[in-house]
């Protein structure tokens, strides 16, 4: 059984619980806005089934200024870094490793999300970040259209969050109500694990509920 996840928090799932899905994790390092890095790997793992393809990959840029994604402040160049990161990375390693997945038992592709790009939810404490959020929508939204792509082939897509996680680069700030991030990905594992083909293409947090578009 093989799993593949994108980037630095892959360790945290292995040390929490990915494993006794898993009888081997591969962890590769890519740049997701570098679309040949991505076919180089995924040509690399040609003909290794993946059960879990995770694409967690992504940026909120910087967390004490917040001014050049705010509406009024705009840095139009960096909408394009958004973009590429959050969305046509995710979508590009969905498709580069849509065989891999294809051809493995669990046959699951999962995309690190953010109910901030959450049309139907309230502002969040990520406030005015136009491209943050509007990223995460259209993240969701690539993934719904893959699940419906790869429904016939059997796999299972699925957009989580999170939940509000304090992970290292959030250390010195204060973020009441963030869980430490065992208990997140604790959750996501289970989610992952518990997943049937009937819920492709859903939104749903890290103790499997469902989230509003
Ligand atoms: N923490 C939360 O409360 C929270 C809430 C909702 C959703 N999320 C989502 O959870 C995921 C993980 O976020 P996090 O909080 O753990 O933030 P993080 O610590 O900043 O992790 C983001 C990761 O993405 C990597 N990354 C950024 N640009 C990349 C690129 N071009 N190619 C490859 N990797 C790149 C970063 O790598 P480097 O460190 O090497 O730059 C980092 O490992 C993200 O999708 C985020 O939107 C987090």
């Amino acid at each position: 059984m093989q799993i593949i996840q994108f980037l630095a928090v892959c360790a945290l799932a292995v040390g929490f619980g990915l494993p006794t899905l898993a009888s081997t994790v591969l962890v590769e390092r890519i740049d997701v806005r570098d679309l040949e890095m991505i076919d180089s790997v995924a040509e690399k793992y040609r003909g290794t089934p993946i059960d879990i393809l995770i694409s967690n990959a992504a940026i909120v840029a910087d967390l004490t200024d917040p001014t050049p994604q705010v509406f009024g402040s705009l840095d139009y160049p960096l909408f394009a870094v958004f973009m590429e990161t959050n969305v046509r990375g995710p979508l590009k390693i969905a498709e580069a490793f849509h065989d891999h997945v294809k051809m493995s038992e669990m046959n699951r592709i999962i995309m690190i999300s953010s109910l901030s790009g959450s049309l139907g939810t309230g502002p969040t404490r990520l406030g005015g970040r136009v491209y943050y959020k509007t990223s995460k929508a259209a993240l969701n939204m690539a993934m719904v259209t893959v699940a419906r792509a790869t429904a016939e082939d059997g796999i299972i897509v699925a957009s989580l969050h999170p939940g509000g996680v304090k992970v290292e680069k959030l250390a010195n700030f204060n973020v009441p109500g963030f869980m430490p991030p065992a208990e997140s990905v604790g959750g996501m594992v289970d989610v992952i694990a518990s997943l049937t083909p009937d819920q492709s293409g859903l939104f749903l947090d890290w103790k499997g509920r469902i989230q509003p578009w």
